[in-house]
């Protein structure tokens, strides 16, 4: 098929559908049994998602019998490889041991003490399934410590699926408003205004529209809640002095400022983004590397804070009135605590993070140099190990920058990869990709020749 000019129309996603029939028919199934065929949103893309039937170290197989390089890594928990041997044994393990008995078990106890160890600001911690629920009950624990109601997020940023969080995660200009002072806006359908009404978004990297917003609502704030590097929206970085201004305004408003650390947790050091960047926020949510690939999360910071949640002698009050509630049936999951545990044991012991550092600067500069040899506009941003590739050469600092980008592009690109063996990411601009531990020089260098091809295929106007 041509267009007007002569050029090709090129449908970017053939070559992964010819190479894909059975996840083609298996979507089929999966779309009559679970809406758009995936158990989770961002699993789907078009023309259909292909189905993964094992990974290990570094590669996923579909059920076509295609192999990928993996680059998504599980959007994040991934930081070993898949099926690390030492996270495997530590699974079977508990398997024989113990399942699911919901009274304490040491396990989960030693995984708190380890957490606790690696993250200096961390002093008690409480454990979830999934970072969700970790920034949920963190921003709880806020309201309870300072008595007040409201919570500030940047626009752009995801703070999980709950209704708290799902406000200014994207909208476009016209519902968000000014960029010093925008709109609150919730994420889909289903929100009550009265959450969305909770809930103030401050402008990412703009320390005097930030700074307005927070002395405005100082009286009714009880938490900033933060990534330190915005990867909800692809690769943010915070400018020089961004974070520690937010720390020194926070603490003289009397603001918990919460870090959520979901995705930069252990990820950025083993102390995370806040041992990384030399920066002691109040609280901490984690998840993704937390579980070694298992479903594991957890908030924590000083006791003074965490001991919101133990009901107080109370004085002439039911406890339940003077506390704010945690729990969950699954939390601490013995077996999603050994295989965390092991996992960060790992990290503490091996040379896991000038590994990852190192392949991640190859890779996200390594894309960069690719991109531009081929002259298809990018900006690659990264830090450390994680990074992603914006489709055009606007600097990127603010949310609304990454609006610069071409997201059929990005999409195209990233199909055109994947149908070559890489999975850089998902197909969408606003998420982002890693390296791991079982990752080597030379997939890197395969990763590279790979993304190179998928830019030249790329490379064609688009509207
Ligand atoms: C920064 C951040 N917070 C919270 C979450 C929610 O975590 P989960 O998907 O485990 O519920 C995510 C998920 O990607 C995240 O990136």
């Amino acid at each position: 098929m041509t267009d007007g000019d002569g050029r090709g129309k090129y449908d970017h996603a053939r070559p992964l559908r010819e190479m894909t029939p059975e996840s083609e028919r298996f979507h089929e199934r999966a779309r009559a049994v679970t809406p758009l065929g995936v158990e989770s949103n961002v699993r789907a893309f078009d023309p259909y998602p292909f189905y993964v039937d094992r990974a290990e170290g570094s590669y996923v197989r579909d059920i076509d019998d295609n192999e990928y390089l993996d680059f998504l890594l599980a959007l994040g928990p991934i930081v070993l490889g898949h099926g690390h041997p030492a996270v495997r044994e530590a699974v079977k393990a508990q398997v024989d041991r113990c399942d699911l008995t919901a009274t304490p078990n040491p396990v989960a106890i030693e995984y708190m003490e380890t957490v606790a160890e690696m993250i200096p600001s961390v002093e008690q911690v409480r454990l979830a399934n999934s970072g969700s629920e970790a920034t949920m009950h963190a921003i709880r624990v806020a309201r309870s410590y300072t008595g007040k109601e409201k919570i500030a997020k940047p626009e752009g940023g995801y703070a999980g699926a709950h209704d708290y969080a799902l406000q200014s995660v994207y909208a476009d200009e016209a519902a968000l408003g000014p960029a010093d002072r925008p709109n609150t806006v919730p994420y889909g359908t289903g929100i009550p205004d009265a959450v969305t009404e909770t809930v103030v978004a401050i402008p990412f990297n703009d320390r005097a529209g930030t700074e307005a917003v927070l002395r405005e609502h100082a009286d009714e704030l009880a938490a900033v809640i933060i990534e330190p590097v915005m990867c909800s929206a692809g690769c943010l970085k915070a400018r020089e002095g961004y974070h520690e201004f937010l720390r020194e305004l926070t603490a003289e408003l009397g603001v918990v400022l919460i870090w959520d650390e979901v995705m930069t947790g252990f990820r950025l050091g083993p102390a995370g983004a806040q041992g990384r960047f030399g920066i002691e926020p109040d609280m901490t949510t984690f998840a993704k590397v937390a579980g070694g690939g298992y479903q594991l999360a957890g908030f924590g910071g000083p006791a003074e804070i965490m001991r919101e949640i133990e009901p107080p002698e109370a004085e002439g009050r039911e406890s339940w009135e003077a506390s704010a509630y945690h729990g969950g049936t699954y939390n601490g999951h013995p077996v999603s605590c050994a295989a965390g545990l092991a996992t960060l044991e790992i990290l503490q012991e091996r040379d896991v993070y000038e590994h990852i550092d190192r392949l991640g600067e190859r890779l996200f500069t390594g894309l960069q140099e690719v991109a531009d040899d081929v002259g298809v506009p990018a900006t690659v941003e990264h830090v450390g190990s994680l990074g992603q590739v914006y489709m055009t050469d606007a600097e990127i600092h603010r949310y609304r920058d990454t609006w610069a980008s071409n997201t059929d592009r990005f999409a195209d690109w990233w199909r055109e990869a994947a149908a070559g063996g890489a999975l850089f990411g998902n197909p969408i601009q606003s998420e982002r990709f890693f390296t791991t531990y079982s990752h080597t020089d030379e997939q890197i260098d395969r990763a590279l020749e790979i993304a190179e091809d998928a830019f030249r295929a790329v490379d064609h106007p688009y509207e």
